[in-house]
């Protein structure tokens, strides 16, 4: 596991958007994808890199698998992750909606629809996965005590994750979610974690440093052959003063 401590935020998110261009360059087609408050600087970064590889800004052979979608909220709601994903880079970058997926937490039966995505998913298998980080250590919509080898299913959200996405929700934050599995997400070839600010620390140091624990979903990362975090100082600063660094784990600052 390889740790990057970047400069800031902005710093952060360049690196996470120079590494998706690398995978891309290196063949990579298949890029399962992540939402959020920390995603927003990474698609700017991303948008701004491919429109200055390629102004015609077509990337019409990627093929993208978004991680989670809320249950109950239609794909044209502002609070939707698949709005989240047009806004911030379908639409700039003009995708093939064909070849972009996201759940449908709108479908009549959730079951089925999550089978049918990890369907999809088996076909893909993933190249590259962006991850963020929620405070308590999930990813996707793993929740602590969500087995490890899950596959896309639906879940409860937590308090704290609730609490967390209370501001993409003016009203009712909805309860609950379907997410790809932790087992799942294990399955891409590479995987990328990018964590920003001080509300992250925790996460970041327990899911790092700290032993594999069920309740810190994104510690089931320390068994995945290649995964890189990249952090901001804030993000990163338990784990430079972790006594626990384990011996495989390589950490690079940049100025
Ligand atoms: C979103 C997702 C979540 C977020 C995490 C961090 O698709 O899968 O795991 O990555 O909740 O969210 P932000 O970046 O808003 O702090």
């Amino acid at each position: 596991m390889q740790v990057y401590i970047a400069k800031d935020g902005l710093g952060a998110a360049a690196l996470a958007a120079q590494w998706m261009m690398e995978a891309y360059a290196s063949g990579s087609r298949r890029f399962g994808l992540a939402t959020g408050q920390t995603m927003v600087p990474v698609y700017q970064q991303l948008v701004a890199r491919v429109r200055e590889a390629d102004p015609s800004c077509r990337v019409r052979a990627v093929e993208t698998f978004n991680l989670d979608e809320y249950v109950g909220i239609a794909a044209s709601h502002p609070g939707s992750f698949r709005s989240f994903m047009e806004n911030h880079l379908f639409i700039p970058l003009d995708f093939d909606r064909g070849r972009t997926h996201v759940l449908d937490g709108m479908a009549r039966d959730l079951a089925q629809e999550c089978q049918r995505y990890q369907a999809e998913l088996d076909r893909a298998a993933l190249e590259f996965q962006l991850l963020g980080i929620g405070r308590n250590g999930h990813i996707g919509f793993n929740e602590p005590a969500t087995p490890w080898d899950s596959r896309t299913h639906r879940i409860r959200l937590s308090p704290e994750t609730l609490e967390q996405n209370r501001d993409s929700f003016p009203g009712e934050v909805p309860q609950e979610a379907l997410t790809m599995g932790i087992g799942s997400i294990l399955q891409a070839e590479q995987i990328v974690v990018v964590a920003l600010g001080a509300d992250k620390t925790d996460a970041v140091t327990r899911a790092i440093t700290g032993p594999r624990d069920l309740e810190c979903p994104a510690s089931a990362l320390q068994d995945h052959p290649r995964v890189r975090y990249i952090l901001d100082p804030e993000a990163g600063q338990g784990v430079l003063l972790s006594p626990n660094l384990q011996n495989h784990l390589e950490i690079i600052q940049h100025s």
